[in-house]
């Protein structure tokens, strides 16, 4: 059956863990060298309305790894730019290709366009999730020998598609998650609704009681991507959600500090701690591509 990944909802528990024993072994085999070609002769088309550096790398080398090819296809340069539907699109290059990935605004839309596909669809970003960074920074952890199960995430600053998406995979991993945000700048409602159940998920307003013991602090851009005309009212809000040397002294010593990237230094979070020993962002960007080559493989060999 044709499988899509539009949110970490689309997978089990179960699954993703399948997933991050899956990359582990990709992994492997790129440090010895071995040649594995799972994906040879698939095409992957890449729709991007908003910009990308991790994302659009990572899955066109990951292609390229597993024997396969990626096109890059920037929506102002493809007829979606002068009113083509994405169900026509989605149709056409069902013909063409093996898989599309896409980065959007609206989730509506990429159900729009997996629903015309007839080959699997991968949310790369959208204004509500970011389902490839969320897995592919639990795999890092997991990678690392956390114990999902009990770990005390923080995520500080907008509760944006970054944390709507860390957040449905604590709720799938039995991560135990807080959230600290400025009011009004909180996850989505539905979310929360349905993660409310799991009880791993708890909500703060202020940024030091979240942070007190945590394993991990997270943070992302207080503005995202489509928000830019808010970039000045968030400013005056987001301050004291800052990832600073402040912050990092409630958590545990052996803390660990993660950031989606791209970051705004002096933002919501300092060069101090993104440079500082307990920062692994580096190490979150480059698992991207592990990550999602296992996924690649699940869903289009
Ligand atoms: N983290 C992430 O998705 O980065 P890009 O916007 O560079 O793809
Ligand atoms: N929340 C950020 C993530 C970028 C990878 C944005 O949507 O712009």
């Amino acid at each position: 059956m044709r499988k899509n990944f539009l949110s970490i909802s689309d997978l089990t528990r179960e699954e993703i863990l399948a997933l991050f024993e899956r990359a582990d072994y990709l992994k492997g085999l790129l440090e010895k060298g071995e040649i594995y070609h799972p994906l040879q002769r698939k095409t992957l088309g890449m729709i991007f309305r908003k910009s990308s550096t991790r994302t659009r790398v990572s899955f066109e080398v990951g292609m390229y790894q597993l024997g396969g090819h990626a096109i890059f296809l920037p929506s102002q340069e493809m007829q979606l730019q002068r009113g083509e539907s994405i169900e026509d699109t989605g149709r056409v290059l069902s013909r063409y290709v093996d898989g599309i990935l896409i980065r959007t605004f609206d989730q509506n839309e990429v159900v729009r366009l997996s629903e015309a596909a007839t080959i699997p669809v991968i949310n790369g970003l959208t204004d509500l999730l970011h389902p490839c960074q969320a897995l592919s920074d639990y795999y890092t952890l997991w990678g690392r020998g956390k114990k999902l199960e009990g770990l005390k995430l923080t995520y500080l600053g907008d509760g944006n598609n970054v944390c709507n998406s860390l957040i449905l995979g604590a709720a799938k991993l039995g991560v135990r998650m807080t959230v600290a945000n400025p009011p009004g700048y909180g996850p989505d409602k539905e979310i929360i609704k349905k993660v409310k159940a799991s009880g791993q998920i708890t909500l703060f307003k202020d940024p030091l009681e979240a942070a007190k013991e945590a394993d991990v602090l997270y943070t992302d851009v207080w503005t995202s991507m489509g928000k830019e005309n808010e970039q000045e009212s968030r400013r005056k809000v987001f301050g004291p959600y800052q990832l600073n040397s402040t912050l990092l002294g409630q958590a545990r010593k052996d803390v660990l500090v993660m950031h989606c990237l791209p970051a705004h230094r002096g933002e919501e979070i300092t060069s101090e701690v993104m440079d500082g020993e307990s920062s692994i962002v580096f190490e979150q960007a480059e698992n991207r591509l592990h990550f999602q080559k296992a996924l690649l493989a699940k869903l289009m060999s």
